[in-house]
C-alpha cells in the first residue's frame, strides 16, 4: 500500500473523511444522537478507539446496527464508512442491517454450541427454541464461559445456565433480559481482610518495585492466560522500555471450557483490581485498559461499580482506567488482536515481533496480563513466594485454577495444587464421574490444548508437562469425556469452533479450518490429507489460533485409532 500524506502509518485516513456514496440524513444524525448522547452530554467523537463502544450503544438500544446509523457515526467520527462497516461486521455480537433488509427481532437468544454445552444437550435445546417467538432471534454461539453449568443460553443479557426449554420460556414470558449480579466480596469486606495493603506499601515505597518483582520471580508465577510466560520476566522487559507505558488486562476468556476469570471476578473482584493497580504502579502506566468479554455483562456492571467505589475511596491513584467491552470474538483474546480491538478496530492479530511490550497500544510499550495472573500478585506479595511454592504436586509449584466441565459430578473452578493429575482432579476435587459415565478421554487445555485418552491419566497438569503428548495446559480448561461421547465428534466440534473464530487474515488458518472441518465431517477421515493440512496450519499460520487449531485433530489421529 502507498501511504499518502493523508494517511497514518497503519494506512488509516487522517482528518475528515469525505462521505461518498452513502450519506446520513438529519434524521439519522438525530437518531444517533438520541442513542449515544441521550442527555445531550459532550462526547469526544475524535477518539477512534471508542468506535466499538459507540457500536455497543447502538446495538444495545436497537438490538442490531441499522446501516444509516453507522453512516451517521462515520460522519461524526470522521472515519471512512468502510472502517466503520469492517469493524461492525467483524464482531459476532453486532448485526448490521441495511435499509432494505428485514428488521431483525429485537431480542437475541444465544444458545452455546461449544463442546461442554453440546455434551449437555445444547443442540437439541437450540432446535427446540428456534421458533420461540417472532420477538426473539435465536443464534448458536460459541463458549460463554458457563461450561460448569451447561447447557447455557443467554436471553438478552440474562445468562441462563443450566438452561432448559422451560427456564428460557420463563425468561421470555417475564421479559427478563437484564444480567443478574453475582454476590461478591465488595470493597469494605476486601479491605477488612487486609486488602489493598500491598498496593499501599508499594505506593508509599515500603515495598520497592525491585522487591515486588523479586518476590514474583521467586514464586515463579507464570501467565494464566494460556501461554504461561513468566510474569516477572515480562514485567522486567517492560520496565526497560521508555515511558509512557500502558497496561492492558486480558479478560477475554474465550477458550472453550475456561471460566476461571469469571469465577475470580464474580467472587473477589478487588483481588484482581488490586493486582491491576499494583501492575499499573509498577510500570508507571498512564492508562490501564480492562478488556472484558461481552459474554460477562454482569461483570461489566460489577467492575464499573467497584471502580467507582475505588475512586470514591481515593484508591485509584494517578492511573486512568478504561473498561472496554469485547463483542463476541474469541480471537480478541490473542494479545495483539486485543490491542487492535482496544484501538477500536477489527481484532486481527499483529505480526510479532515487535512484541506488545515493545510496540503495543498506539505504538507504546504495553504490559498485557491476564485477569487471574494479576489476581495472584497481591496474594504472593503479601504471603510470600515461599507460600506459593509450598503448593504443588507431582513436581508442580504453585496453585492453579482448573476450570473443569464435562462428565464429572461436581464441575466448576477447582483451586488445586499445580501438577495434579486428571485422576486426582476428578476424584478429589470433582466428586468422581457422573453416575453411568466411564472416563474415556480429556481435554487438558481447552479447545486448543489437544485431547488425551484416559489411559494417560498420570500426567501432571502443569506448564511444560503435556507438550510431549502434543498437548498443552493453556488456561487449564479441563473437559472430561466419557463412554457416552465420541472423541471424533468432539474434535469436529472444536474444529468448527476454530473455523468460526478464525479472523480470516491468513490463508492457512482461514482455509485450513474450513477444509479440516469439512474433511472431519466425513464418515471416514482422509488421514494423509488431514495431516498435510495440519502441518501447513501449524507452520504457516500467523497466530496461535491457526497454529493450535489442528491439535485436537492430531490427538485423535495419534491416540484414538
Ligand atoms: C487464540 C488465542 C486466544 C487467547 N485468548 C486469551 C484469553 O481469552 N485470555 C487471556 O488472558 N489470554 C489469552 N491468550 C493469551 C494471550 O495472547 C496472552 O498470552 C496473555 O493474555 C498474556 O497474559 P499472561 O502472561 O498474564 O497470561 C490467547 C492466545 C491466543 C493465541
Ligand atoms: S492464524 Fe487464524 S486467527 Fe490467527 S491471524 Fe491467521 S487467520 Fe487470523
Amino acid at each position: 500500500m502507498n501511504f499518502s500524506a493523508g494517511m497514518d502509518i497503519r494506512g488509516n485516513r487522517k482528518g475528515r473523511a469525505t462521505p461518498r456514496g452513502r450519506q446520513a440524513s438529519d434524521g439519522d444524525h438525530a437518531a444517533l444522537r438520541a442513542i449515544v448522547q441521550p442527555d445531550g452530554r459532550q462526547l469526544d467523537f475524535g477518539r477512534r478507539d471508542l468506535l466499538i463502544e459507540y457500536l455497543h450503544l447502538i446495538n444495545d438500544a436497537k438490538g442490531y446496527l441499522p446501516a444509516p446509523l453507522l453512516t451517521a457515526l462515520s460522519e461524526v467520527m470522521r472515519l471512512p464508512l468502510a472502517e466503520v462497516f469492517e469493524t461492525a461486521t467483524f464482531y459476532a455480537h453486532f448485526k448490521v442491517v441495511d435499509v432494505d433488509e428485514v428488521q431483525p427481532a429485537p431480542i437475541t437468544l444465544r444458545v452455546c454450541d461449544s463442546l461442554s454445552c453440546v455434551m449437555a444437550g445444547a443442540d437439541a435445546l437450540a432446535d427446540r427454541l428456534d421458533n420461540l417467538s417472532p420477538d426473539v432471534r435465536v443464534e448458536r454461539a460459541p463458549c460463554m464461559g458457563q461450561c460448569d453449568r451447561a447447557p447455557c443460553a443467554v436471553y438478552g443479557k440474562n445468562v441462563i445456565a443450566p438452561a432448559a426449554v422451560d427456564t428460557v420460556l420463563m425468561a421470555h414470558v417475564q421479559k427478563a433480559v437484564a444480567p443478574v449480579l453475582p454476590n461478591y466480596k465488595g470493597l469494605a469486606a476486601y479491605r477488612a481482610q487486609g486488602g489493598y495493603s500491598v498496593l499501599a506499601k508499594l505506593r508509599s515505597g515500603t515495598l520497592t518495585r525491585e522487591a515486588l518483582v523479586a518476590e514474583i520471580e521467586a514464586a515463579g508465577l507464570r501467565g494464566m492466560g494460556g501461554a504461561g510466560f513468566p510474569t516477572a520476566r515480562k514485567w522486567k522487559a517492560l520496565l526497560e522500555q521508555p515511558k509512557p507505558r500502558l497496561l492492558a488486562v486480558n479478560g477475554d476468556e474465550g477458550e472453550p471450557g475456561t471460566l476461571k476469570d469469571r469465577w475470580f471476578l464474580e467472587t473477589d473482584p478487588h483481588g484482581f483490581l488490586e493486582g491491576m493497580l499494583i501492575a499499573a504502579h509498577l510500570i508507571e502506566a498512564e492508562t490501564a485498559y480492562i478488556y472484558l468479554r461481552d459474554e460477562y455483562p454482569a461483570l461489566h456492571l460489577v467492575i464499573a461499580e467497584e471502580l467507582k467505589a475505588l475512586k470514591a475511596a481515593g484508591l485509584l491513584g494517578d492511573v486512568k482506567i478504561e473498561l472496554r467491552r469485547g463483542a463476541g470474538a474469541y480471537i480478541c483474546g490473542e494479545e495483539s488482536a486485543m490491542l487492535e480491538s482496544i484501538e477500536g478496530k477489527r481484532g486481527l492479530p499483529r505480526q510479532k515481533p515487535p512484541f506488545p511490550f515493545q510496540v503495543g497500544l498506539w505504538g507504546r510499550p504495553t504490559l498485557i496480563n491476564n485477569v487471574e495472573t494479576l489476581y495472584w500478585v497481591p496474594q504472593i506479595a503479601d504471603k510470600g513466594a515461599a507460600w506459593w511454592q509450598s503448593h504443588g504436586r507431582n513436581g508442580g509449584k504453585g496453585l492453579r485454577s482448573y476450570s473443569v466441565s464435562g462428565r464429572v459430578r461436581n464441575p466448576g473452578v477447582k483451586l488445586a495444587p499445580a501438577g495434579v493429575t486428571i485422576t486426582e482432579l476428578i476424584e478429589e476435587y470433582c466428586g468422581g464421574m457422573l453416575p453411568g459415565h466411564k472416563f474415556t478421554a480429556y481435554l487438558p487445555g481447552g479447545a486448543s490444548g489437544g485431547i488425551l485418552p484416559a489411559s494417560l491419566n498420570d500426567i501432571p497438569l502443569d506448564f511444560g508437562q503435556l507438550e510431549k503428548y502434543g498437548c498443552f495446559i493453556g488456561s487449564a480448561a479441563v473437559i472430561v469425556l466419557s463412554n457416552q461421547d465420541e472423541v471424533k465428534d468432539a474434535a469436529l466440534n472444536l474444529m468448527k469452533f476454530f473455523r468460526h473464530e478464525s479472523c480470516g487474515q491468513c490463508t492457512p488458518c482461514r482455509v485450513g479450518t474450513e477444509k479440516a472441518a469439512d474433511l472431519m465431517a466425513q464418515p471416514k477421515w482422509d488421514e494423509p490429507l488431514l495431516r498435510d493440512l495440519a502441518q501447513v496450519m501449524r507452520d504457516a499460520s500467523i497466530c496461535g489460533l491457526g497454529q493450535a487449531a489442528p491439535n485436537p485433530l492430531l490427538s485423535v489421529l495419534e491416540r484414538f485409532k
